[in-house]
């Protein structure tokens, strides 16, 4: 595996913070209940799987999910998963392996790393009749709004691309307002302290093609 390829995420050295977003971000799993409905049954990538908090929950027995992370600090062997150690730019399959393949918050590339070098492996392993689909932020939101820079997504970019796309209206629930204020100021400094609330309106965006 190519280490350079890795984007840094702080989820393996701070697991402790990872487990508030997890646990809090899209806490109702209208993500996971839109991916459950527009996948496939058959062989399924997820790209960037992290923990593989979505990928378990979207296994049954007609359907297989890789969970395929580069950084082993993020690996949950705990879960039943059958996991892969791959970057989304070199993806260690061959051509046509899976019926679909989904991202969810992982394809970030824009600005740090080629994101159609990325994608053009997407393509390569994915059946020609196969799925695609990228999650991410899609902006316009409370969440992205405590940001100061810029969080979203490029919605032009991806229709540019040939994708459709569709927004899931979730939430970030946090248990405390000093829970959401922790990890909000984690990502955002200052302004993620401003928070007096629990939960926080969250636009997210699937991509699909
Ligand atoms: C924001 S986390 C999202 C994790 C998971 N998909 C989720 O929804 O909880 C981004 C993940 O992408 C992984 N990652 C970093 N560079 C990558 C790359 N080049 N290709 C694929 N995944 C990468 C990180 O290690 C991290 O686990």
């Amino acid at each position: 595996m190519d280490l350079a390829k890795i984007i840094p995420f702080y989820g393996g050295v701070n697991p402790e913070l990872f487990e508030i977003e997890r646990r809090c971000m899209d806490r109702e799993n209208k993500v996971i209940s839109y991916l459950d409905k527009a996948l496939p049954n058959g062989k399924i990538l997820d790209v960037g799987a992290g923990n593989g908090y979505t990928a378990e929950k979207l296994i049954f027995e007609k359907r297989t999910v890789i969970a395929m992370e580069p950084d082993e600090k993020m690996v949950d062997t705990k879960k039943k998963l059958v996991w892969s150690r791959g970057v989304a730019q070199k993806i260690p399959f061959h051509s046509n392996t899976f019926d679909a393949m989904y991202s969810t918050w992982a394809f970030f590339f824009d600005g740090i790393a080629d994101i159609d070098e990325g994608l053009n492996e997407v393509e390569r392993v994915v059946k020609d009749d196969g799925k695609i689909i990228i999650v991410d932020n899609y902006g316009n939101d409370e969440f992205t709004s405590y940001s100061p820079h810029d969080i979203t997504s490029s919605v032009s970019d991806w229709v540019r691309r040939g994708y459709d796309y569709e927004i899931i209206d979730t939430e970030f629930i946090f248990d405390s307002i000093e829970e959401a204020r922790r990890l909000l100021t984690f990502y955002f400094g200052e302004p993620g302290n401003q928070v007096n609330k629990k939960r926080i309106e969250y636009k997210v965006v699937a991509y699909t093609k």
